[in-house]
């Protein structure tokens, strides 16, 4: 292999069970570039990954793989890290109860006649942290931190071990567009400093920005490597290649009917979980009525999932105060199982934590919110459970061999559609989706707007969480802008703009 290229995947198979998760995949990342992989939701781009890191050990798999020259032979990750080769994993993967500098050198560090020298750590750590622009003390416990500073921990973990290529699974999908930007301006620097890169993105604007060379993978299969300058590549070339026809609309159009106020929420104020006298959601008042989608708007950290997950019998918080008022009535909801029986359903961003039971199949997450529903004399009717089943993954194309498949063995995106698929079965008047297209694909993306368009023409509404603005713009109704735990104004469908939704958030009009 000629020395151009640091990494040539050729004709790689990876089977599962009843899945071709890789099938003859092929091309070469060239030295020093960033290199980008697209593809559907389940077209394989993390199985390459962990194929490429030593995830999956030499044996797994058909093909083979180049590094630096030589074909690899790994049998873990640690081999590949040996070799300077650094993978961040989708759900990321650090000790949340550790500290930023345990993170960093976790697994690696020296001891001397036994004793780690800690102070030496966490002045080390410092290094590190400048590299990746995280002004944060190395003390500090991760759990402690956001998304978008555990991110840069995991980058500075990996710069502390020499890389020479990087790998990173959807980096931005959790983060603002702050973050983001901060993270692939930092991809930008490494790659001056001579390091090379491999992102895997659903945000094609963010891929077109920073990289050299995007590859598309489209079920299993290598479909074609672009140059993005020379061939002047644009997202809707990267679409076309991804699903393998033209998405025409993104935004399916809608008349909305808006009915009677269903929802209504009086001074809410929600105080932190652990921070007893700190406000997190600051007297807010809202109203959602029946047959319309309304969207929270507004930086990260502005209290839009606190307030949602409160009001969702309070899923979050210490206490809180105010009044939520369901179809006229007073609703006190003090747990997530009463506030699905007063007919509320969220949707979580997360879906490790509030979302699903990973080693649990993908019949028994669906079910899991409706078991009264598909129950005769308190017992569940097996055949009503895999025929609910059954019907959201052919609706939602989860793609998977079965509905007894174990919800960990799904990509990323396919789990977020089994989270979807399990409130949809539960039925709720007010859907409350936050962050719902996080890691979805633009082609499914599509489809689950139309889902959400469907549920409020049967009169259903549906509240959502996004900080991808032009999806709230495209959807919404109505729009409330949020910062710093309050809402700071309202817009109409009609009246909201990007700008206007900067304004109110930071001006408050
Ligand atoms: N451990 C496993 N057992 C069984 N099937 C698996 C396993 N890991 C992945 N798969 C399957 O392999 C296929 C490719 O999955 P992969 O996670 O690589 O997709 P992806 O391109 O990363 O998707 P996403 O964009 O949703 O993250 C999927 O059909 C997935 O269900
Ligand atoms: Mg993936």
């Amino acid at each position: 292999m000629a020395d151009e290229y640091i990494l040539q995947i050729d004709d790689v198979t990876k089977e599962f069970p009843g899945v071709r998760a890789l099938d003859h995949v092929s091309f070469k990342v060239k030295k020093g570039e960033i290199h980008s992989l697209c593809g559907e939701n389940g077209a394989g781009k993390s199985t390459l990954m962990s194929v490429v890191s030593g995830v999956y050990p030499k044996d797994s798999y058909g093909g083979k793989v180049f590094y630096k020259g030589h074909e690899t032979n790994y049998h873990s990750v640690k081999d590949s890290e040996k070799e300077g080769l650094a993978i961040i994993h989708q759900e990321l993967a650090l000790s949340p109860y550790l500290s930023i500098y345990e993170n960093i050198f976790l697994g690696h560090m020296k001891t001397r006649l036994g004793i780690i020298n800690w102070n030496f750590y966490i002045r080390e750590s410092k290094k590190y942290l400048d590299r990746v622009g995280l002004h944060e003390n190395p003390a500090t416990v991760v759990s402690k931190t956001g998304v978008g500073k555990q991110q840069l921990v995991e980058i500075a973990r990996a710069l502390s071990k020499q890389v020479d290529l990087l790998i990173l699974d959807e980096p931005t999908s959790s983060l603002n567009d702050d973050e983001s930007d901060h993270l692939l301006n930092l991809i930008l620097e490494f790659k001056n400093q001579g390091m090379t890169s491999v992102i895997i993105s659903h945000k094609l604007g963010e891929v077109l920005k920073v990289a050299d060379t995007v590859t598309i993978l489209r079920d299993g299969k290598s479909i074609r490597s672009f140059d993005v300058k020379a061939d002047h590549l644009t997202e809707e070339m990267i679409i076309k290649d991804m699903v393998g026809r033209d998405l025409t609309h993104r935004f399916p159009t809608r008349k909305s009917k808006p009915g009677e106020t269903i929802m209504e929420v009086k001074n809410w104020s929600v105080y932190h979980p652990d921070y007893h006298s700190i406000k997190v959601v600051d007297n807010a008042s809202f109203y959602v009525r029946r047959g319309e989608i309304v969207a929270f708007c507004g930086p990260m950290g502005a209290g839009r999932t606190e307030l949602m997950m409160s009001l969702y019998g309070l899923s979050y918080g210490s206490r809180s105060e105010g009044e939520l008022f369901l179809k006229g009535k007073k609703a006190t909801p003090r747990s997530a199982k009463e506030a699905l029986e007063t007919g509320m359903g969220y949707v979580s961003e997360d879906r490790k934590t509030l979302g699903l039971i990973l080693i649990q199949s993908i019949k028994n997450n669906i079910s899991s919110s409706s078991l009264q529903k598909l129950s005769r004399f308190g017992i569940v009717l097996n055949q009503r459970e895999i025929e609910e089943a059954e019907k959201y993954r052919k609706n939602l194309r989860i793609k998977t061999p079965t509905i007894n498949q174990l919800t960990r063995n799904l990509s990323g995106g396919n789990q977020q559609k089994v989270v979807l698929s399990r409130t949809l079965l539960a039925d709720p008047d007010i859907f409350i989706v936050d962050e719902p297209t996080r890691g979805i694909d633009v082609g499914a993306k599509t489809e689950i707007y139309d889902i959400l368009n469907e549920l409020v023409a049967q009169g259903k509404s549906v509240i959502m969480v996004s900080s991808e603005l032009p999806e709230a713009l495209g959807m919404a109704d109505r729009l409330y802008v949020m910062n710093e735990g309050k809402i700071k104004g309202e817009l109409t469908h009609d009246e909201a703009t990007q700008e206007k939704i900067m304004q109110i958030a930071l001006l408050g009009k």
